[in-house]
């Protein structure tokens, strides 16, 4: 049965990407049903446009409240019947009224092995740090900044002479085969847990 999810990211996309590629292909059973950005001008929403997904980007600040910006968020995926959300470089904590509407099926990627370097920046952390390893997690969300229980982790080796480029590309690289890989095992076991899953 396909789940239907949501794809929150407010920078370039490339995760956003990997997820619709594997929706497309057959390796994650769902459908992309929104993508929700708090950045209007980002490229994630202008490719969710060219993919002809439905966007929800709107800045928090154009609402009264957190609580009012995640209230419209709410109905937006419940009137689209999303019961999934996979946070692709969305840059915003989450809040009480998304986490609570959607608790246990959350998840983000992060580009560190967490709990080490949580943050902005995580590859800059680790190369200032000095360490010879970093990685890629993939986690459930919590109200925490990247604090969620960890659900995979794949390390990325530090040469000494790679430049940040360097490492972010084979940061990159991992993200992109773990996230959709990570998200379909989530979405099996989802399923097998609640029979009555619509
Ligand atoms: C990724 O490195 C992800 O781990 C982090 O934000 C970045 C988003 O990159 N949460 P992109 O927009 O998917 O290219």
């Amino acid at each position: 049965m396909s789940v239907k999810l949501a794809v929150f990211a407010s920078g370039t996309g490339s995760n956003f990407d990997a997820i619709v590629a594997a929706v497309r292909d057959g390796r994650i059973d769902g459908e992309v049903v929104l993508l929700v950005s708090d950045k209007p001008g980002s490229k994630a929403v202008e490719k969710a446009r060219d993919y002809g997904i439905d966007v929800f980007a709107f800045s928090p600040y154009d609402y009264p409240s957190k609580r009012d910006y995640e209230l419209e968020i709410v109905r937006e995926l419940r009137e689209r019947g999303c019961r999934f959300i996979a946070l692709a470089g969305y840059m915003r904590l989450l809040g009480k009224t998304i986490l609570g509407a959607f608790e246990g099926r959350i998840v983000n990627i992060h580009p560190s092995l967490l709990p080490a370097f949580p943050g902005l920046d995580a590859i800059g952390q680790a190369m200032s740090a000095g360490v010879g390893e970093t990685g890629v997690t993939v986690h459930f969300v919590d109200a925490g900044m990247d604090t969620g229980p960890v659900i995979a982790q794949v390390p990325v080796t530090i040469e000494a002479e790679d430049t940040r480029a360097d490492v972010q590309r084979k940061i990159q690289q991992v993200e992109h085969a773990l996230y959709p890989k990570t998200i379909q095992t989530i979405l099996t076991k989802l399923m097998k847990e609640v029979p009555a899953y619509e």
